[in-house]
């Protein structure tokens, strides 16, 4: 069976990808953020995750207001990335997992979850900047892509509770899918953050510390605030949380943080990375 060996959670803020493309990690606004991920590329090459399954949002590149799934699962040979109009090009393609993302479609249905089947799927800036912060450089990427999408952008949102429990669905989902591959967990986006209206820059940074501090020993204690509490304590766009605690939800084993970094703010958000490692408890 195919193993889930950790998970890593990061903002996504696009000007990241403008920063990556002119060389500025060891800038001094920027440094404190790509340190962070010195322990994830140690970890990366250590344990050469096969894929990658991702929870993000999709920010209206391949989903608008118009038609907005509440969760997506891309089935899809290979994804694109596509600027929504920030200025960023990331021109390597995501190879995809269509025999994994089957096997997640099927396996979530069965625990009665209804999500929208995406055989062709663009992604944005919530998949592809965790990608290059990830695995940086110009080599063909060959951890494979599994995005699944979460509205965190149209009202009425999924709640907390479901985005764990499809995260715990999807993390049975890869331990029952019959390969030896090693899967990471990715949640996207956060911490908190406002971008628009009369709070815009809010940032709550006891909020965000409560956050980081339960991820890996208590996830559910993320739960007891509803979608809409969250908006109001982390921000409009900080609800992108949701995609944290769906990835954590996946982690099923005993999980240990590897490292955790907090720098306030990028851009307009309170950036974070966390690495945690997802020891398998029971062998099937
Ligand atoms: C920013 C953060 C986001 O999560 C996003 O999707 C877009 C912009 C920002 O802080 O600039
Ligand atoms: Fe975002």
């Amino acid at each position: 069976m195919s193993r889930l060996c950790g998970g890593i959670f990061t903002s996504h803020v696009p000007g990241i990808g403008g920063a990556i493309a002119k060389g500025l990690q060891q800038d001094p606004y920027w440094k404190p953020f790509f340190d962070g991920f010195d322990p994830v590329h140690k970890w990366l090459a250590a344990e050469k995750p096969d894929v990658a399954v991702v929870f993000y949002n999709d920010h209206g590149l391949n989903f608008f207001l118009d038609k907005m799934p509440t969760f997506a699962i891309g089935a899809a040979p290979e994804y694109r990335h596509e600027d929504e109009g920030w200025g960023i090009a990331f021109e390597r393609p995501y190879p995809g997992s269509p025999d994994l993302s089957w096997h997640i479609i099927g396996q979530v249905v069965e625990s009665e979850f209804d999500p929208v089947m995406c055989q062709s799927m663009l992604v944005d800036h919530a998949v592809a900047v965790p990608f290059e912060l990830c695995w940086p450089g110009d080599a063909p990427f060959t951890t494979k892509l599994v995005p699944i999408a979460i509205n965190t952008v149209q009202h009425p949102l999924p709640s907390p509770k479901r985005c764990f429990e499809l995260g715990k669905a999807v993390g049975r989902a890869i331990e029952s899918f019959d390969s030896d591959e090693k899967v990471v967990v990715f949640g996207t986006g956060g911490l908190s953050h406002q971008l628009e209206g009369e709070r815009a820059g809010h940032i709550n940074v006891d909020y965000d510390k409560f956050c980081l501090r339960n991820l890996a020993p208590d996830p559910e204690a993320l739960l007891q605030h509803d979608t809409l509490d969250i908006v109001e304590l982390a921000g409009s766009q900080g609800v992108e949380i949701l995609n944290w605690i769906a990835a954590r939800g996946a982690m099923r084993g005993s999980v240990r943080e590897l490292s955790s970094n907090y720098h306030v703010p990028i851009s307009n958000t309170a950036a974070a990375t966390v690495l945690l490692e997802n020891r398998t408890t029971v062998s099937a």
